[in-house]
């Protein structure tokens, strides 16, 4: 006979995932979600274990334990206690001291827990082995103060982990964007410059915190849609068919549809669309045209233009920085936003060429880490 386990989990993507590996191992799971819960489940089934987290609203894991021990009906119910966190030492201490028959990191392999659930059942013919040593009162002066400490531990580790996912998603998105700049010999760290021009603006024209994150995610994954257009189109150096043309113009939506379904790039999908549309509605894919193209759109489309004139390209040389910032001006309320281009007219040439200098030293997420 399959044993029945009452799993008591708040989370429910945990909860899920813990009762079907317990099911594979061989055990009945039930599912409580909070002690309230957990001891109208465990009063009405009478499952042959609990296994139950510790931090979960209305009663918690540990009130959960004492509970159980202090029913004649239901004291001998093994109690394994289980944590997002590697609990202190006098965590670890209170949850003998109520009665768990164990204290287990939940994150440890499901066999592990299915081992130790198996071991408990077999020992003591499946009689709790945990006995509570403090009187009523100790456990409620000590409970509050184990509780918050144990929250603090979670509330670190859980921390790390978003540290650890935020160090995966920044080397994802520094592999795309090597990815892309390696195919062009002649345009290496192209996105890396555009992303500094473009903060470089959007610091000028004092766009709020949020609003820089999206330009520079904007700014280094625009032209991630060039992945798909073929050799001989990407670096020919003569002029370019109709055909080639419209395959060129077709990478902000071959851009779209690679980031649309990444989360961190949901809120830049429609500046990507837009950094080739112009001020004058003659632009792509949609000829939209002034405050109809998003703000941070018009932005990237000047770095753009920025760092095309002054970098070195297959058909032809870099210009400085003076003549670039001449060709801008020459366009401004034309191509480019007038108010955009002012910007970028405001910042001397010497100023530009030093952010190209410290583009080309290092990756974004050394040189802008708090906007990738
Ligand atoms: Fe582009």
């Amino acid at each position: 006979m399959r044993p029945k386990i009452l799993l008591v989990e708040d989370n429910g993507r945990q909860a899920e995932l813990t009762k079907a590996n317990l099911e594979d191992q061989g055990f009945d799971v039930l599912v409580a979600h909070d002690g309230v819960e957990a001891t109208v489940v465990a009063w009405a089934a009478r499952p042959a274990a609990i296994v139950s987290d510790v931090l979960m609203p209305r009663k918690d894991g540990f009130e959960l334990c004492w509970t159980i021990r202090q029913d004649p009906g239901l004291s001998n119910v093994p109690v394994i206690l289980t944590t997002a966190a590697f609990a202190s030492d006098e965590a670890r201490a209170f949850a003998f001291q109520i009665g768990a028959d164990a204290f287990v990191d939940k994150r440890m392999a499901s066999e592990e827990i299915g081992g130790l659930l198996t071991e408990t059942l077999e020992r003591s013919d499946g009689r709790a082995t945990g006995r509570p040593s403090l009187t009523e009162g100790d456990f409620y002066a000590e409970h509050p103060a184990r509780l918050v400490s144990l929250s603090m531990q979670e509330a670190a580790v859980l921390e790390s982990e978003r540290e650890v996912f935020v160090d995966a998603y920044q080397g994802t998105l520094q592999a795309l964007v090597s990815a892309l700049d390696a195919r062009d010999t002649g345009a290496g760290k192209h996105s890396n410059r555009v992303a500094e021009y473009a903060l470089a603006l959007a610091n000028r024209l004092g766009v709020t915190e949020a609003e820089k994150r999206e330009v520079v995610r904007g700014a280094l994954v625009c032209d991630l849609g060039d992945i798909a257009l073929p050799d001989r189109i990407f670096s020919k150096r003569g002029a370019l068919s109709a055909a080639e043309r419209d395959r060129v113009r077709s990478h902000p939506e071959m851009t779209r549809r690679i980031i649309e379904k990444i989360g961190a790039f949901r809120g830049v999908v429609d500046v990507v669309l837009a950094h080739h549309e112009r001020w004058d509605g003659t632009g792509y894919p949609k000829k939209i045209g002034g405050e109809d193209i998003p703000r941070i759109a018009r932005i990237l489309a000047v770095a753009d233009a920025l760092e095309a004139i002054s970098s070195d390209r297959p058909y032809r040389a870099a210009r400085p920085f003076h003549a670039a910032l001449q060709e801008l001006s020459e366009c401004s309320g034309t191509q480019f936003d007038p108010e955009v281009v002012d910007a970028a007219l405001e910042i001397e040439p010497e100023h530009w060429a030093s952010l190209k200098d410290q583009a080309e030293s290092a990756a974004p997420r050394e040189l802008m880490p708090g906007y990738l």
